[in-house]
């Protein structure tokens, strides 16, 4: 069975990738034995450059899930990948063609199946790319699974997602995946860390989101964060940063229904202003 292509978000531009290998449900096998020699070696240069920079910059968790997942030396095989995660939070990771329809996803989610995109940047796309490709989606995604309040936060924005869709409040929801699960920051002891994927698989975006001064960097709250725009072609203009995991996975379990009412009908606020009420966090003096 052949399953179309999607246009994702407000791209025009179809997604890359070979949609007639998908399933109904979007996924697919990873076909590892036909990555190139020149794709593994691209893929440890994109692991080691940077390894070498989320030292002291991803928080803890992701640190330690990395360091034990050890799978810089070429692209992984999926299956081991999972067999781990599997182990440590009952997580799977799944192949998939690139971008996928948002219920598709939503449902993958829900079931505690995470999609990873089979296909690798070019060379020419070393510091930067557009759609998420097997690097990001791996090196910036997969080890915040192992931790289990994490892990139980992505299961329960897959089962939100399916209800948001059913209220047509997408746009509201999508704000919170970005502005966590992408671009995410996190207070700790030691000085805020990063632990949003769409930064940690970002050379860019990594060495300046802690210590740059000229992005907003504000306490979450969730009605802030459902009402706050993203742009996704360019660094982040402001950065919502959560006191913990449990954090996050209690502001969220409550019931989006009666916040969706009251958010629908109200302006949406812009990326770079501070807002009554807003929490604003300076930049580490060190890293
Ligand atoms: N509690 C949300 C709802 O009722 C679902 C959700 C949980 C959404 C976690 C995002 C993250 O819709
Ligand atoms: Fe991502």
């Amino acid at each position: 069975m052949t399953t179309a292509p999607v246009t994702y978000g407000g791209s025009r531009r179809p997604p890359r990738g070979d949609y007639s290998i998908a399933r109904p449900d979007y996924t697919c096998d990873q076909a590892w034995d036909r990555y190139a020699p020149q794709q593994h070696a691209l893929y440890a240069r994109l692991y080691a450059r940077q390894q070498k920079l989320v030292g002291g910059r991803a928080c803890d968790e992701f640190l330690q899930a990395l360091a034990q997942l050890d799978m810089g030396a070429q692209i992984p095989r999926f299956e081991d990948v999972c067999e781990r995660l599997g182990r440590a939070t009952r997580w799977q990771i799944v192949a998939v063609p690139g971008l996928i329809p948002e219920d598709a996803f939503f449902r993958l989610l829900a079931h505690r199946r995470f999609p990873v995109t089979v296909w690798l940047r070019t060379p020419e796309e070393f510091d930067y790319i557009v759609e998420p490709d097997l690097f990001h989606d791996l090196f910036g995604h997969v080890p915040l699974l192992f931790n289990p309040v994490f892990a139980d936060y992505m299961q329960a924005y897959g089962e939100g997602g399916l209800k948001a869709q059913r209220r047509n409040a997408l746009e509201l929801l999508a704000r919170l995946y970005w502005y966590t699960v992408e671009f995410g920051l996190i207070d700790t002891a030691q000085g805020l860390r990063v632990y949003g994927a769409g930064i940690l698989s970002s050379p860019g975006e990594l060495t300046r989101a802690l210590t740059d001064p000229s992005p907003l960097r504000v306490g979450f709250d969730l009605r802030r964060v459902l009402r706050t725009v993203y742009e996704i072609d360019d660094f982040q203009r402001i950065y919502f940063v959560i006191d913990g995991f449990n954090q996050l996975f209690e502001q969220t379990a409550q019931d989006f229904a009666p916040i969706y009412e009251q958010l629908l009908p109200l302006p949406p606020l812009p990326p770079d202003r501070m807002q009554p009420g807003d929490r604003r966090f300076g930049v580490n003096s060190t890293a």
